[in-house]
């Protein structure tokens, strides 16, 4: 079965009452397997430097990007380790049991540097660099789970975050792509940082 969330309507995830709220209706939802894919996908791009960046921005920002996505996993957790169980397989894989972190290569602190001037986006980039130490350190907490957790770069999309430059991707390549990359996911890419056409990217 897929549950798809689709918009703040649904679950708002700067708010972790709305995240517990929806995390039982799933989970009333779902079968003795539990969940065995969560994709935290929802995001906002504010973009500002340290000199004229509002710090109600960088709140939200980190509370949508960051905050939002730890407390998805922690609520969504008992699936998912309902659902490793149920495999019945050894290992981590993705058919098994995974959280997957819609990051950005805006987040990589050796990719942004030279970026920066055109794209400043100081919260935005913080924030995602903040979900990928969270990626990787909660891949060492899901370990002992066999639980998959990854970070995923989806490209640069034509969505309204992405805009609609006619360099980026449509929406179904980035999707097409991810899915492929989710698929083939194994337990060497289990705390990683990967993009949509499965390169590793750096942190
Ligand atoms: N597009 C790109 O080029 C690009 C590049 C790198 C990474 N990414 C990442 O890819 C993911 C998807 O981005 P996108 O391009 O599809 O962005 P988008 O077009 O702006 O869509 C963002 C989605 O997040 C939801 N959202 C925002 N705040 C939320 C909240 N507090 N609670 C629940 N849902 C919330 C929005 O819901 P509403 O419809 O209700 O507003 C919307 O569905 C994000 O994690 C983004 O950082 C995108």
């Amino acid at each position: 079965m897929k549950i798809v969330l689709r918009n703040r309507k649904h679950c708002y995830v700067a708010d972790p009452c709305s995240i517990k709220v929806s995390a039982k209706k799933v989970g009333s939802l779902l079968g003795k397997n539990g969940l065995n894919l969560l994709v935290n996908n929802a995001a906002v791009l504010a973009s500002g430097t340290l000199l004229n960046i509002p710090v109600e921005d960088m709140q939200t920002t980190f509370n949508t990007n960051m905050t939002g996505p730890l407390v998805v996993i922690r609520e969504y957790l008992p699936y998912l380790q309902t659902a490793a169980k149920a495999s019945g397989t050894p290992g981590i894989s993705c058919d098994k049991s995974a959280v997957i972190n819609i990051s950005s290569t805006g987040g990589s602190i050796s990719s942004i540097l030279s970026m920066y001037a055109q794209f400043p986006v100081l919260p935005y980039s913080a924030s995602k660099a903040g979900l990928n130490m969270l990626t990787a350190l909660i891949a060492v907490e899901l370990k002992p789970d066999e639980i998959l957790c990854m970070a995923l770069h989806p490209g640069w999309v034509r969505t309204d975050m992405g805009g609609e430059d006619e360099l980026n991707l449509e929406v179904r390549e980035s999707v097409e792509g991810m899915l492929r990359v989710i698929r083939s996911l194994t337990e060497n890419k289990h705390g990683g940082f990967m993009d949509y056409t499965g390169k590793t990217l750096p942190w």
